[in-house]
């Protein structure tokens, strides 16, 4: 069942950071409640506040400020959303986390794979959780975070101590107009997400267009099978429950139309001359599918490919 939402913070509750002041961190910097939320600031950075402007997804722009503080200034901090993007985390939190309470939970939003049990093995005294949102955010501008579309955020534990905390965080996060709602089983829900990434986001950059129009092009049609097979065969190597390739296929299709008009992250870092995401996405299941022995031309391809393209 959703978690309750709308409800007031009760006094005394510690406080919740965000490190990485982004499109998501914004976005739930904008959306918790302003006088427990904190963005982290990188060492050296000045602290005070941070003031941007911020549309929702319905009703006029609104400007937000939003304390700023160092991690040494956070020992009351009670959980801890990271929302750097997945090649950067490790390093954000090695920054932060010695100066931070030695078993705050972390929450991971990164999109991908690998980032998270990176994080849970590095310090495995926080408990570790990770989010999968549907929600929308971008940054047309330094100082403009836009909220672009309604979605839902699930949460779940990725070791032992977070499953203790799962409840308590999930109701921690509704207290905002997102919605949250606790997972059993994150890891299929990080998986089936990965599935319709690796499916749409590598061909959008490759053939620089919107969602929907990958589906006409030789491109996709030549490789979107084989991909399927490599994403069918690596899940049932890891045990988990997977649908036959032509099922993930019409899943990637049913995304691709849905979003049709949208421009994948993959698509805008790359049009931004930013560090894409592949390494987590089609990376991984290249990584996985190599350490299991399995043939993963096709992944292996197209992450080579967007490699090159964001390096050109
Ligand atoms: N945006 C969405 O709608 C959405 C939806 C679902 C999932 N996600 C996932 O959420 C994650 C964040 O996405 P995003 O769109 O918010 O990316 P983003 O806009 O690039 O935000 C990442 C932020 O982290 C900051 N950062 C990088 N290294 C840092 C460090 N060492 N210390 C502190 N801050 C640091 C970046 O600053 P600089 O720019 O100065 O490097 C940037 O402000 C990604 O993994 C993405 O896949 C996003």
């Amino acid at each position: 069942m959703p978690a309750p939402r709308h409800q007031a913070l009760s006094p005394g509750e510690g406080s919740i950071l965000i490190l990485g002041a982004g499109a998501m961190g914004r976005l739930w910097a904008a959306s918790l409640p302003t006088d427990t939320t904190r963005l982290l600031a990188r060492p050296g950075q000045p602290t005070d506040t941070d003031t941007f402007r911020f549309q929702p997804v319905d009703g006029p722009e609104q400007l937000r400020t939003v304390s700023v503080r160092p991690a040494a200034e956070a020992s009351q901090a009670e959980l801890l959303l990271v929302t750097t993007k997945a090649h950067q985390t490790l390093d954000a939190l090695a920054e932060q986390l010695p100066l931070l309470p030695p078993t705050l939970p972390i929450v991971l939003f990164q999109n991908g794979l690998g980032s998270q049990q990176a994080v849970a093995e590095a310090w495995p005294a926080h408990p570790v959780l990770a989010a999968v949102t549907t929600e929308g955010a971008n940054r047309p501008e330094p100082d403009l975070t836009v909220h672009a579309g309604l979605g839902q955020t699930w949460i779940g534990a990725i070791n032992p101590a977070g499953q203790r905390h799962l409840d308590a965080i999930t109701q921690r996060l509704a207290h905002s107009p997102l919605r949250v709602q606790p997972e059993a089983d994150i890891q299929s829900r990080l998986w089936r997400k990965l599935v319709v990434n690796a499916g749409i986001n590598p061909f959008t950059a490759l053939l620089d267009c919107r969602n929907g129009d990958i589906l006409a092009q030789p491109l996709y049609q030549h490789h979107i099978d084989g991909l399927c097979q490599e994403l069918s065969a690596l899940m049932a190597a890891e045990g988990l429950a997977t649908d036959p390739p032509a099922h993930l296929r019409a899943t990637i299709e049913q995304v691709a139309r849905a979003t049709a008009r949208n421009i994948s992250s993959m698509r805008a870092d790359v049009m931004q001359g930013r560090r894409t995401e592949i390494d987590y996405i089609n990376g991984y299941v290249t990584r996985r599918s190599r350490a299991l022995g399995l043939p993963c031309p096709v992944n292996a391809m197209l992450t080579e490919k967007v490699r090159n393209l964001a390096n050109g």
